[in-house]
């Protein structure tokens, strides 16, 4: 076939630096390195276990002693930060949550193992009361309420808490209004000013949390005068406007970091918050985000690292600086091999 001579020709051509995988390496504009990847860990007490999640294959909750071996394995593959999420024993869940202010709890004693076994790597630990609640909830409840600044107490006591325990960084992940600030002063006043905020600034009401919730066993309870769902907290997926006031508050409040979550279906308020404020920006590519890529996969739907690297450099070139993602190993692997 020749083209015809009456139709114009262009003269640009984009596909000329599309023209070998050389040209395409020199010219790409969005390069993901496992060193912005950030692992979260299921933990749970006792010694050499390990139960596999359901909902999130590939993943497990581990005690202290395998999750030390397997932070060992991300280390070596450049993957250095570590979120924590303590599975908590049911019998120690009560409706106050006050397990989660026990500076031996299993948070607090998997930082201090983690950190001193790896005195170089980043612990970032989340600041929220389900995992610790008999109820479900990010806060105290009373009378089918949610308490805001009683729980943002009880939060700033929790992150003083981590500190003490050798977290780097704090992740407030409960949405209650004030909780930065609180934090920051009562990090401040324990003497941990290094210790950094990264809030989860825009942490949406989502349906993808779905498989984490198995993991710790941590879905709000069904019983009277107990909210059914985090809707009078979490933000509602139809709103971004909202996502920069809740941006503004973190900032004027001191957080370090600004965090999107669930991050593949709120690429647009990555954006929006990159170019509103020069903090560095991260994103949640949560437990439902991983799932559903893992099961299409494992079905022969989909290619696994072929689509599980396509929504992470997407989540990248959103503005994302920093990912949390259960597929951060995974990544690691496909992108040295
Ligand atoms: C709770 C918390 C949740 C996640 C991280 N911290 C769940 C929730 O808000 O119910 C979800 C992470 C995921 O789905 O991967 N403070």
């Amino acid at each position: 076939m020749s083209a015809s001579e009456d139709l114009p020709r262009p003269v640009r051509r984009p596909r000329r630096m599309r023209r070998s995988d050389t040209i395409r390496r020199m010219v790409r504009e969005t390069r993901l390195t496992p060193d912005r990847l950030v692992l979260p860990q299921f933990i749970i007490g006792g010694l050499n276990k390990c139960e596999p999640i359901a909902a999130m294959p590939g993943r497990n909750r581990m005690s202290i002693d395998l999750t030390i071996g397997e932070c060992e394995k991300a280390m070596a593959m450049g993957v250095r930060a570590f979120v924590l999420f303590p599975a908590i024993d049911p019998s120690l869940k009560t409706p106050d949550a006050r397990e989660g202010l026990n500076p031996e709890n299993l948070t607090c004693e998997a930082v201090r193992a983690i950190k001193e076994a790896f005195p170089e790597c980043c612990v970032i630990t989340d600041v929220a009361l389900d995992p610790y609640s008999s109820v479900g909830h990010d806060g105290l409840v009373e009378n089918g309420v949610i308490l805001n600044d009683e729980t943002v107490d009880v939060l700033a006591r929790m992150s003083v808490l981590h500190a003490r325990a050798g977290a780097d960084i704090v992740a407030p992940s409960d949405m209650m209004d004030g909780r930065v600030g609180a934090m920051r002063a009562a990090l401040d006043a324990g003497g941990f000013e290094p210790v950094s905020i990264l809030s989860y600034t825009a942490k949406y009401a989502s349906a993808f949390y779905g498989p984490f919730r198995e993991a710790l066993d941590s879905a709000p309870v069904d019983a009277p005068n107990i909210p059914r769902d985090k809707k009078t907290y979490q933000m509602d997926p139809a709103n971004a406007r909202e996502a920069l006031i809740e941006a503004e508050l973190d900032i004027e409040e001191g957080a370090d970091i600004l965090m999107v979550k669930p991050a593949l279906p709120y690429l647009d308020i990555i954006t929006t918050l990159r170019s509103e404020t020069t903090l560095p920006i991260a994103a949640y590519h949560v437990s439902g985000e991983y799932a559903m890529i893992k099961a299409a996969a494992e079905r022969g739907w989909l290619d696994e690292s072929a689509c599980m690297t396509e929504a992470l450099v997407a989540i990248a070139r959103a503005g994302a600086d920093i990912i949390f993602t259960y597929a951060a190993l995974d990544y690691a692997r496909w992108t040295r091999d």
